[in-house]
């Protein structure tokens, strides 16, 4: 099979720059480091400390998280297994969530909690700055975007946030954004079923600026269609691994951030870097921007 040509490495799938920051353009997602509902302890806790342990022995350097996942526990998970951290390591988390119970998520952008967020991730995290702090929506009724985005901007000017990056954005409040501070990343839902943030999509690749689609493998609604099934079984693949190296053919800016629980699932979809489609897989798998 096509994939076990190469070693197994997310360098495969190339490098992206976020800010002054190279990165392998594979990244892992913590979120699915937590318990169901994303809350709480995950099931097996030693098994989660593998699976970081072993992204980044396979040169995973983004591993995307969030306070609210848990909340606290992908971070606190993260600082506990992985600090001191590998040189050029990029931990990417988020605030502007609180969670009030199992799959429940209430979006807060008040200065104060970002404030308090932030501060817990470095913590928690066990670092003086963060790499990329991710503005997490742009969806509190009570709070001006400007003023959101003006308090990152005012973190990073006294040295805690490094970088600055958005998820769940509009290309109008991306634009806003970035009339106030540099963005350098842009997280949004997207994989082959749902392109709805296409334009957004389109919008990074002509501000060269990097796209990380969330369910990247479509989340908890994982469906194959027959045109995976036509791809995967001409390379040999998972219909996962094909869903992944068709993100990654989309677009140079795109930096998958797929999630699992298991070592055996991260090793399947690291190897999906080494898989090259052919135009004919493109085609079928219609690779094109105007979905
Ligand atoms: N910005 C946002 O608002 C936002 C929202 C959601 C997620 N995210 C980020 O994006 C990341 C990815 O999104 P996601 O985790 O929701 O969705 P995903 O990566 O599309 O899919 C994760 C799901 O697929 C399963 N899975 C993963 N690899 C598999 C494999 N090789 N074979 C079979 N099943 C597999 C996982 O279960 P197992 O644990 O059993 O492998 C999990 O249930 C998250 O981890 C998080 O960092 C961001």
């Amino acid at each position: 099979m096509s994939t076990t040509q190469k070693t197994l490495s997310a360098a495969n799938a190339g490098t992206v720059t976020l800010g002054d920051l190279t990165v392998n353009r594979l990244g892992f997602g913590a979120m699915r480091i937590t318990g169901e509902g994303i809350w709480g302890e995950p099931k097996d806790v030693a098994e989660a400390k593998r699976v970081l342990l072993r992204a980044v022995e396979l040169d995973v350097n983004l591993i995307d998280t969030a306070d609210s996942y848990g909340p606290e526990v992908s971070e606190r998970l993260i600082g506990e297994t992985l600090w001191p951290y590998k040189p050029g390591l990029v931990i990417a988390t988020k605030g502007g969530y609180v969670r009030t119970g199992p799959n429940q998520w209430k979006p807060n952008l008040q200065p104060e909690h970002l404030r308090e967020a932030l501060e817990g991730s470095l913590r928690r995290l066990k670092l003086d700055r963060i790499d990329v702090y991710q503005l997490h929506n742009a969806a509190d009724p009570t709070v001006k975007l400007a003023d959101a985005i003006g308090t990152l901007a005012a973190m990073q000017r006294e040295g805690k946030i490094r970088h600055i990056g958005v998820s769940n954005f509009t290309v109008a409040q991306l634009s806003e954004a970035r009339s106030i501070v540099n963005v350098v990343s842009v997280q949004n839902r997207y994989n082959l079923a749902d392109r709805a943030s296409e334009a957004v999509l389109e919008e990074c690749e002509r501000l060269d600026i990097p796209f990380l689609p969330w369910a990247p493998l479509g989340g908890n609604n994982r469906q194959a269609t027959d045109a995976l099934e036509n791809v995967a079984k001409r390379h040999g693949a998972t219909t996962g691994q094909i869903t992944i190296a068709a993100l990654l053919a989309r677009s140079p800016m795109m930096l998958p951030i797929p999630g699992t629980s298991r070592v055996a699932h991260l090793e399947e979809n690291i190897a999906a870097a080494g898989i090259e489609l052919t135009d004919e897989d493109k085609r079928e798998l219609s690779l094109t921007s105007s979905h």
